[in-house]
Formats: C-alpha cells, structure tokens, sequence
C-alpha cells in the first residue's frame, strides 16, 4: 500500500526511481509518479495506472540525479492523475510524496490553507503546502519542514524536494514504514529495502517521528526537536535473485512452489545441534507464564491464526483466542489476568495490528510478532519475534506466508508443551518434512487443479467452500483467495452452518468445494455435500488418503491430521491461480487490494 522511493547521487534517476517503484508494485496501488530534480528545477511525472504506464509518460531527455518516486494506493480522492503523488505546493517550489494517512488535514487546511487553492483532494497536499507557506514566513526548509511535521497527526512516510535547494532529500516517518540506504557516491530512501537492493544492501531503520537530510554524501536522522540520532546501518539480508520470477510467469506460482522448500527452511532454522525444534526460552517462559493467549492478525494471517490456537490449546494446552485486529480495539474482550498476545503478521507493517499492539503495550501487556520481515514495525515494537524463513512475498495474494505461520505456530506450540513435561504423541520435525513431501506432490499435480478451476470455475458467479474442524478454517482461506484473485463471490463455511441460511444461496450448478480431511467429520461433511447436491450444487471434493470415497475429485497425500491445513490448502491456492487466469484477472497486483495495508 503506497510506496516510496529516493535517490540522490551521481547517475540518472529515472530508472532507478522506475525500476526500484515496479519493486513496490506488490504493495498495491492504483497510479504513480515521480519527480526529479536538476538545474532547471523539479520535473513531475504521474499517471493513472500502472508503472508501465507512467513509463510512456516520462520525459526521456529530463536528466537529473536527484529524484523521488510514489506509487499510490487510494485512500483521499479516488485513482487519478491528479490526486497522484509527487504533489507540489502552489508556487511549485516544494515536491513531495507521502505514505499514510493525515487525521488533521481537514483542520489544518481550515486553519492554514483557507486562502490556497487546492489541486488534488488528498490528505497529502496540505503538508506540501503548509511547508511553503512556513518557509515564505522566513524558515529555511528544513525548520519549516519540521515545524509542519509537528503538526501532523496521522501516519506518514514523507520524502520532499525543494526545487531551490540543490540536491537534499527531506524525509519523515511516523507509523508509515520507511529505510534510508546507503551506498558510494549516493544514498536512498525505500519503503522497503526490496526496491533498492539492486544497488545496496546497507540499510538504516528510522524511529517514528524522526526526519532525515539526505544529500548524495551524507545522512543526518534528527528528532523532531531538532536533535542529531546517531545510528548504525544493517545489512539487509535479501538476495536480489529473491525478488525476481525467473521462470515464472506469476511469483503467486512462483511462492506457492516454494511451499515446501519454505518447510525445510522452518525446521531447519528452528533445529538445534541435537536435532530438536527449539524455540527461544524467553518465548517460551512467557507463553508458560500466560493463562491466556490472544492472537490477533488480519486476512490470511488470521486464518493461519485459527490453525495456531488448535495447536496451542491441544498440544500446548494453553487456552487461546484468536481476533481480527481491526476490531480488537473497540471490541475487546475481557482480558485474562495474565495474557500474552500474538500478532501474525506476514509483512510486520499492518496498520489495524499494529494499533492493538500500541494499544495492548500501553496496558503494560507482553507481545510476541510472528512475522517475514525482520526488523518490520510489529517486529520491533514487540517484546519477542518469531521469523517465519519464508523468503520475501511478492504476490499480493499470501501464500507460501500462509503455510509458515502454520509450520512456526506448531513448533511454538510443539516446544511450550515440551517445557511443560507434556507428553508429545507425534515427532513434528517428521511430520513436518511428510508435509513438505506431500505440497512436492500436490505443485507438481498442477495440471489437475487447473482442470478444476476450468470445471467448476469458469463462468460461475459465486462459490462456497465447506469443511469441518480444521477443514472449516483452511474452507476460510480457499475462499479467500479466490475472492482476492479471481473476483468471484466466495465464501467458506463451516459444514454444518450452511443449512442456517447460506444454503438458500444453491442453485443448479453452484460450485461447493468441499474438504474432507478430517477423520472424526469425515462422514458429517459428506452429508453436507449431500445436502447441496440435492439442491443442485456442483460439488468437489478434496478429501485426504485414508478417507478418500469413489465420488471425491481430488485425494491430498496423507499428513499428520493436526497439520492437514498446510496440504490442504495448496489445492486451494492453485485452484484459485488457475480461476483468476482463465478470467485473464492480474494474478499478482488484483484490482484494490494492497499488499502491505498500511492505513488503518
Ligand atoms: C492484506 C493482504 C493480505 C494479508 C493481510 C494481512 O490485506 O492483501 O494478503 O493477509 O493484508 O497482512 P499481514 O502482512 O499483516 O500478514
């Protein structure tokens, strides 16, 4: 969800601010735009659209070496050229581009900008021109670009160009993510340290409220108070080959093949010398000290949560809630007297989460993250992390994310039970590594899940998907996922409460996916399945080996039962592929959706 980049330094930016903004692309968005800067000031370019399409739109003989770039994801006005970033201030001397979300806007306009004409209907152009009109009263840039930031309330990542100061890069963050990189001759500002590791991989994280001068030579991080941080840069730990397809023509693919090379991972990352899944003891005690878990996460994340608590009531015993992060805040539960809260998280940065966190920190509460970033904000602002190894995800549509939040969550649970001289009835590093063989299995049976989609999927206007158990949740995130992807109605229901109301949705030929892994439901969802079928549902049925029947369309190699959600869910995730490739739907940025949703 939006995006930023900079850079400042000896070569031509246009590229490199094009290159490093089609990096960002998988966060979301809906336009973009850059702007640079040279001796004859500061040229804009924007464009609805895609990056592709701002591309046609820059001017190729514009040389300059100092620039920054936005791809924006709507929040104030609607998708358009001109509520695209970089904004400039009326007298067109400042530049900037912004991340997140302003509260006030609204009453600094009425207070400051009443006599301003406005060009666009964001939130953002009311920073761009309070920091004109501080510096026309007599600040330099720098005193009125803090006495604006002062004001703001809100979420923003910010980077600014004054079309009179030669080559510095004014940057801000509060809530919004944001990194300066660091490199010979020049220096950089990303969102995220995928947009720049082409040319460095030194990286130095900013606090929130903090703003940094950025020349091609030189970082200086401040305080808002004007004060001078020191701080050292870290190696970002990513490959650049990481971030490319290669061969493939979706990285959605490319991260659902990934699967079980991401299990292997996990167990190896997590083994100690001895062979056994270890888990850091300062987790553990805290888990062993809570009487009450509370994980919070949003979309994909929170069905991997659902997963997490059968594990950590029914091997760790420890009982668990899992909530929505977006409603957390006003409808919180009753809270134990010592809980212990988990946010999953896949990239560290979402908003609705973080504010729990916020939140739940200020109530003096303990907090562990389970996250792909390192170093992301819910990493950092948690007492403990968790790494889920995954390799960075690029595809909006979460996958390979998906099935390591599972695989991390079993092993917490699997170790918390261990240090509480629980007896364990199944080796987990054994049963994890059957899981890796069977998603081997299942990624090379593509062309099966493909015939399913064409099948079931090609013309119909909605779906539903129906298990049981641990069925019901993994029934949750297949609908998801084709929601997200191909843009067909679908949702996921437990078997059971399907003749409460939504059965009255079947009709002739309605597709039910239906999956039977469960050995304790296998005979309750397949007299669900019977239930639609007599209403006219065109019915698929996944089930798993050992409790396969004559009528089911697809058998799932067999897995530990507590663990079938990491198999069963990679039918799920290629059905959806191929669904939202038969209807030509962009696989891997699908309409409205952002990756990294950093606005509440
Ligand atoms: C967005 C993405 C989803 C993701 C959710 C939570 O909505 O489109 O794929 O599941 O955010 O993201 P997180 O990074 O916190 O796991």
């Amino acid at each position: 969800m939006c995006g930023i980049v900079g850079y400042i330094g000896y070569k031509d930016v246009k590229e490199i601010l094009l290159n490093g903004l089609e990096k960002l692309e998988y966060r979301g968005y809906d336009s973009a735009g850059i702007a640079v800067r040279n001796e004859k000031g500061v040229h804009v370019f924007r464009e609805k659209g895609r990056i592709a399409d701002l591309r046609q739109t820059v001017d190729v003989n514009v040389q300059a070496v100092t620039g920054i770039g936005h791809t924006r994801w709507a929040t104030h006005g609607v998708p358009s050229k001109d509520n695209a970033h970089p904004h400039q201030s009326t007298a067109g001397r400042f530049t900037l581009v912004h991340n997140g979300v302003i509260e006030n806007y609204e009453q600094l306009k009425k207070e400051y900008l009443l006599d301003v004409p406005m060009k666009s209907d964001t939130d953002t152009e009311v920073i761009v021109q309070l920091v004109e009109i501080f510096a026309n009263e007599g600040l330099d840039t720098e005193a009125a670009f803090r006495k604006t930031l002062q004001m703001l309330k809100g979420s923003y990542a910010l980077a600014l160009l004054d079309a009179e100061q030669e080559e510095t890069i004014f940057v801000a963050k509060n809530k919004s993510p944001l990194l300066v990189g660091l490199g010979e001759g020049f220096n950089v500002v990303a969102s995220d340290a995928m947009a720049m590791i082409q040319i460095t991989d030194q990286f130095v994280e900013l606090m929130d409220k903090e703003m940094v001068i950025v020349t091609k030579e030189k970082v200086t991080i401040k305080n808002l108070d004007g004060q001078e941080i020191q701080r050292a840069p870290y190696t970002a730990e990513l490959d650049a080959s990481d971030i490319e397809k290669g061969t493939y023509p979706h990285y959605m693919l490319k991260e659902i093949d990934e699967q079980p090379l991401v299990m292997r991972k996990i167990i190896q990352a997590y083994q100690n010398d001895q062979g056994k899944l270890t888990i850091d003891q300062g987790i553990i005690q805290a888990l062993n000290e809570a009487d009450r878990l509370y994980i919070v996460a949003c979309g994909t994340s929170y069905h991997a949560g659902l997963v997490g608590k059968q594990f950590l009531e029914k091997v760790a015993k420890i009982p668990t809630e899992v909530h929505v992060a977006s409603e957390f805040g006003y409808n919180m539960p009753l809270l134990s007297e010592k809980p212990l809260f988990i946010f999953i998280s896949q990239s560290g940065e979402t908003a609705d989460s973080r504010a729990v966190l916020v939140k739940v920190k200020e109530m003096g509460c303990k907090a562990l993250t389970i996250t792909n970033v390192q170093g992301s904000t819910l990493s950092r602002e948690a007492d403990y992390t968790l790494l889920l190894h995954a390799g960075p995800e690029i595809a909006v549509a979460s996958t390979k994310a998906y099935t390591a939040q599972i695989a991390v969550l079993s092993i917490l649970a699997h170790a918390t039970a261990e240090s509480r001289g629980i007896k364990l009835e199944f080796d987990l590093i054994h049963e994890l590594g059957i899981v890796a063989n069977a998603m081997e299995v299942l990624c090379d049976t593509k062309a099966e899940f493909e015939q399913i989609a064409r099948d079931y999927l090609a013309s119909t206007r909605n779906c539903f998907f129906i298990g049981r158990a641990l069925d019901y949740y993994v029934s949750l995130e297949g609908a998801l996922k084709l929601k997200e992807i191909s843009y067909i109605q679908a949702e996921g229901f437990a078997g059971g409460e399907l003749k409460h109301g939504t059965i009255a949705l079947i009709e002739e030929g309605t597709p039910v996916v239906a999956l039977a892994t469960q050995q304790d439901v296998n005979l309750s969802i397949r007299g669900n399945v019977k239930e639609v079928v007599a209403r006219g549902a065109n019915p698929c049925i996944i089930s798993m080996k050992g409790l396969e029947s004559e009528e089911d369309r697809f058998v799932i190699p067999a897995v530990h039962e507590l663990l079938t959600p990491l198999a069963a869910v990679v039918p799920m995730q290629l059905i959806a592929y191929y669904a939202a490739l038969h209807r030509s739907c962009d696989v891997d940025k699908p309409r409205n959706l952002a990756k990294s949703v950093t606005v509440e």
